[in-house]
């Protein structure tokens, strides 16, 4: 049984629900009225500004209907329902318990001990059964990455991937790129040598935020994908030396891509992101396209230094790393934003072969939450 009381100038409501009080303000409600006339409803989108809402807006009255609230305001002498669900769902009025390197969750790191449970699914079931398509964007949302496997060996197959979830990113290496040997290589991807797990294109603004690979042919030894929790990455540098954490996130490195005659692309961001609230986003760590760092103050320079030496330890050490072979039809992608990938050295008899392209996380969250409304998990 619910109950709601209106505080004595009409400021704001207070809720109780199961021995709960949750406060809402008045302005916060009014500026979240669901009636015809504030959003529209074909698309569910705001007709007002918040300027065309009075500045002293007050509830004059309340009236709890079981699950409706009826809420009417001064001086625009309007009424209008709420849910009481959808309110207790977007309920604010918590205490404020603000901390440095939060994640949501519905994320959760991992180290080495995920080679056991590598999120991978069958190409031809994700295609065609939507409830395994959810099952495996819901572990990328999770996990950071995941892999395909069975997929046709057929060039451009890797834009079949991205069309389970969204678009194509296109850059000035094309909608896609060919990784393979190439005897004068403009790109240290394009050699036999292994790389340091690395993200991709850190001198974006925005970086694409997924990458996939896309193997065509394997037949050289070696040449392990490999991928690297970039969150878990942080949050061991964290627990290690937290001075080093924050030099990190407070600093912009800078990173600058200049490969070719008509391109110079430079960015300059933190290789560790926080939101204004400490939730870590965004890991960029690329030494190849790291640019002299110069918004760094001389007196914390050497701090900095020791910071991403250790940083750079850290993503290095064998503890954090997850590798996997991809055979012709197998593919992988990232959240570009968090986890690193990586190959490991491999011969120079046989070849290997893959395409990669960009895409963007948003488009695979929203594929992923209408798959969740239209396919609800069934309680067991
Ligand atoms: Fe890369």
């Amino acid at each position: 049984m619910s109950k709601c009381i209106l505080n004595e100038d009409g400021k704001y409501l207070t809720i109780i629900k199961d021995g709960m009080q949750t406060r809402f303000h008045a302005i916060w409600l009014r500026d979240n009225a669901w009636d015809a006339e504030t959003r529209s409803p074909d698309n569910g989108q705001r007709l007002v500004t918040l300027q065309d809402i009075p500045q002293d807006t007050r509830i004059v009255s309340v009236h709890l209907n079981v699950a409706i609230l009826n809420v009417t305001y001064s001086p625009e002498n309007k009424a209008v329902d709420y849910d009481i669900d959808w309110l207790m769902k977007n309920a604010y009025d918590r205490p404020d318990a603000v901390q440095t390197s939060w994640l949501s969750s519905h994320v959760e790191t991992w180290d080495s001990n995920m080679m056991s449970r590598i999120p991978v699914a069958d190409f031809e079931l994700v295609s065609s059964q939507p409830t395994q398509l959810k099952n495996w964007l819901a572990q990328i949302a999770r996990f950071g990455f995941g892999k395909l496997t069975n997929g046709p060996v057929e060039e451009l197959a890797l834009n079949r991937v991205v069309g389970l979830f969204g678009y194509v990113r296109e850059t000035n290496y094309g909608r896609h790129f060919d990784v393979r040997t190439e005897v004068n290589p403009t790109n240290l991807a394009y050699t036999g040598l292994g790389l340091q797990a690395h993200t991709d294109n850190p001198y974006r603004d925005p970086v694409p935020t997924i990458q996939v690979l896309y193997c065509l042919e394997s037949s050289a030894a070696g040449g392990e994908n490999m991928v690297v929790d970039g969150f878990r990455a942080a949050e061991r540098l964290r627990a290690e030396n937290e001075d080093w954490f924050n030099t990190l996130t407070r600093h912009c490195a800078q990173f600058e891509y200049a490969g070719s005659d008509d391109v110079k692309l430079q960015s300059r961001r933190p290789m560790i992101e926080l939101s204004p609230d400490g939730e870590l986003i965004c890991v960029r760590f690329n030494n190849r396209s790291t640019a002299a760092i110069t918004d760094v103050p001389f007196d914390e320079m050497e701090t900095y230094y020791a910071a991403y030496r250790r940083f750079g330890e850290i993503i290095d050490d064998p503890a954090m790393e997850v590798t996997f072979r991809l055979e012709p039809g197998d593919s992988f992608l990232v959240d570009n934003r968090r986890v690193l990938h990586a190959r490991k050295g491999y011969s120079g008899s046989g070849k290997r072969w893959l395409q990669g392209c960009y895409a963007d996380m948003d488009s695979l969250y929203s594929k992923l939450a209408v798959l969740e409304t239209k396919l609800p998990e069934v309680a067991e």
